[in-house]
């Protein structure tokens, strides 16, 4: 896609249909490459995806339940260890010379573009950058507006889930979208944003 084909950076808006736990993940390329929208009053979990790919989504949605993710195809699982191997390489690119913590990020698009990211961090410790701020950045700036998943890459046992500033500008730009942690070896866990930050702050609350 060239530059000038790529959606524009845009505010996100709010609206969408209600929530209900995934079965599996449901953006295989022929759901990427889809145009129509089905134009069911309830909403339909292809619709729900549409939306998101549109750049809205369900963040102003009545009694949303945060729902844990599961990937069930081969086909998702497949695009998740793609995912996840972007960020294991863009991990590999960090400058983590005083906490000595690589981490990597990719960054899903809803036309399937990954951007990767690491960790950058600074003798004054606090303008470090983390892997997910730096992938978020750079797709922002390259004109990606509409985002699906993002994953996290460090060498750790346990998930290593973003920080709270990370979830509160992945929230802003990206909405509710699937956080896939790993370690070196695959997975180690999945989540929704919304389950990792149940009572936001945003623009619904400066009226
Ligand atoms: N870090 C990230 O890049 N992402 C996370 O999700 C957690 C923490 C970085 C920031 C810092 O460079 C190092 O890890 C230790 O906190």
């Amino acid at each position: 896609m060239s530059d000038s084909d790529r959606p524009k950076a845009q505010a996100p808006t709010f609206r969408g249909g209600r929530p209900e736990p995934r079965a599996g993940d449901r953006r295989t390329g022929k759901d990427r490459r889809a145009t129509s929208i089905p134009a069911a009053k309830t909403p339909t979990p292809e619709r729900r995806t549409a939306e998101r790919r549109r750049g809205t989504d369900r963040r102003s949605e009545k009694g949303w339940q945060p729902v844990s993710i599961e990937v069930t195809t081969a086909e998702g699982l497949n695009q998740e260890a793609t995912l996840l191997a972007v960020a294991t390489d863009a991990r590999t690119r960090a400058h983590a010379q005083y906490s000595n913590f690589q981490v990597g990020a990719a960054l899903e698009t809803a036309d399937g573009r990954i951007i990767g990211g690491c960790n950058i961090e600074n003798a004054t410790y606090g303008l470090t950058l983390c892997a997910e701020r730096v992938a978020l950045v750079k797709a922002l700036s390259d004109g990606e507006a509409v985002f699906t998943r993002i994953a996290v890459v460090a060498d750790t046992e346990s998930p290593t889930p973003p920080c709270g500033p990370c979830r509160q500008l992945l929230w802003e730009y990206c909405g509710d979208i699937d956080i896939i942690l790993g370690n070196l070896n695959g997975p180690t866990g999945r989540f929704r944003l919304s389950a990792l930050l149940p009572l936001p702050f945003d623009r619904r609350l400066l009226g």
